[in-house]
């Protein structure tokens, strides 16, 4: 059984592994844990076509999501793990140089990472660097972790060129979750294909934080072992702030599978599973997470800051119940017409969580519109 927190830590030989080790990557059907879930194999294959020994590997532990603390955990007891996969993926792409990336508040992950690179052997630690990721949502985006490596600037680019063709210094760049790098670990130590899934459960539950799970574990299994729920659940956020709001017991039944998600038209994201209590208004809820993201944009495209605003300022009217008669419907038009229309997938990601929130709190968008029509009649 290979489970990433089991593993031991300890400094030991990296196992050999050449282009067999793609292979065995795709057998093991192993996809990225930093939110898209692209299969693995098929991006190092782009990288490895290219590379001509001038590749880079671009270690992604900025974590940005705000409720997300699983890569911070895995850095901090498992950095060898996580290095341990970098540098298998630099020796299959014959890379030359690896770069931590690593969220600028995450300074026990850092200081863990650093520790254990401290102890690699000299012709590994020459080839890496270390960035730090500012503490903004999209700094997590691969293009903007490339753009702060090559320019100091961690806002995303526009695709093409895509990483694997051109990304850190102009080179062939994989970008890679640091999970995603760990179970590279584990396969190559074992040849097993990575069988659990590491969450952060948040919210209204009494012992929220990271677990790792076997695949199929149900939400149901996750929350009992979170301690339940501090007080009775209205909805769960499924997938982090990308995500999709689902109706407490759709959710409680979910499995912990990326498969199983997608089978239900959902998405496990970077893994956070997030509990609202009834006590909380799903309005003011959604509202202020909207104002979060719209915040987060990095104003390049004008759909992505624009219409992510006026989404955000129509939510926390119809929040405060100071909406207008035409607010609502606004809502649902905006959210559609802003997707699909920015560089990278931040507004995609939001409208995604704000229409799950239309469509699953129908009654209360629609009680605290007519609060406000009421309140100016
Ligand atoms: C706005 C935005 C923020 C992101 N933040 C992160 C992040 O903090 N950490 C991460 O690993 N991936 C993040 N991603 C996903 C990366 O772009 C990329 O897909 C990932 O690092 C690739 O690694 P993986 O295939 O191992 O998941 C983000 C994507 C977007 C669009
Ligand atoms: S879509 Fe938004 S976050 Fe992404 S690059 Fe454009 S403005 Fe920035």
């Amino acid at each position: 059984m290979t489970r990433l927190l089991d593993a031991p830590d300890a400094l030991t030989a990296l196992p050999n592994a050449g282009k067999g080790l793609i292979d065995a990557i795709e057998r093991s059907g192993l996809v990225g844990r930093g939110g898209a879930w692209f299969p693995v194999a098929t991006k190092w294959r782009a990288v490895a076509e290219r590379s001509h020994g001038q590749a880079v590997v671009v270690v992604n532990g900025a974590e940005g999501e705000p409720q997300s603390k699983k890569d911070r955990l895995l850095m901090t007891t498992r950095p060898h793990l996580v290095l341990d996969g970098a540098f298998l993926a630099a020796r299959v792409l014959r890379a030359a140089r690896i770069v931590l990336y690593i969220g600028e508040r995450h300074d026990v992950a850092r200081n863990a990472m650093l520790r254990a690179l401290a102890q690699r052997t000299e012709p590994e630690r020459r080839i890496v660097t270390v960035s730090a990721a500012p503490s903004r949502y999209v700094a997590g985006a691969e293009t903007a972790a490339i753009h702060l490596i090559n320019e100091g600037i961690a806002t995303p680019t526009t695709a093409p060129p895509y990483p694997f063709e051109r990304g850190v210094g102009g080179a062939p760049t994989l970008v890679q979750n640091v999970e995603t790098l760990a179970h590279v670990a584990l396969i190559a130590r074992t040849g097993q294909a990575p069988h659990t899934v590491l969450v952060t459960l948040a919210g209204a539950l009494k012992q929220p934080g990271v677990l790792e799970v076997e695949k199929g574990t149900t939400v149901a299994e996750a929350v009992r072992r979170s301690g339940g729920f501090t007080e009775p659940p209205r909805a769960v956020l499924v997938g982090g702030y990308f995500g999709t709001w689902v109706e407490t017991q759709r959710a409680l039944d979910l499995e912990l599978d990326h498969g199983s998600m997608r089978r239900h038209d959902l998405g496990l994201g970077c893994g956070v599973i997030g509990v609202l209590p009834t006590s909380r208004s799903p309005v003011r809820e959604t509202a202020g997470i909207m104002r979060y993201l719209a915040q987060e944009s990095s104003a390049q495209c004008g759909p992505c800051f624009f219409g992510l605003r006026a989404l955000a300022d129509t939510c926390t009217r119809i929040a405060e119940g100071t909406s207008k008669p035409e607010d609502l419907k606004r809502l649902q038009r905006w959210a559609a017409e802003v997707r699909g229309r920015g560089a990278c997938r931040h507004p995609d990601g939001a409208v995604i969580f704000l229409s799950s929130a239309l469509d699953l709190f129908a009654s209360e968008f629609a009680n605290d519109s007519a609060y406000a029509l009421r309140r100016t009649a």
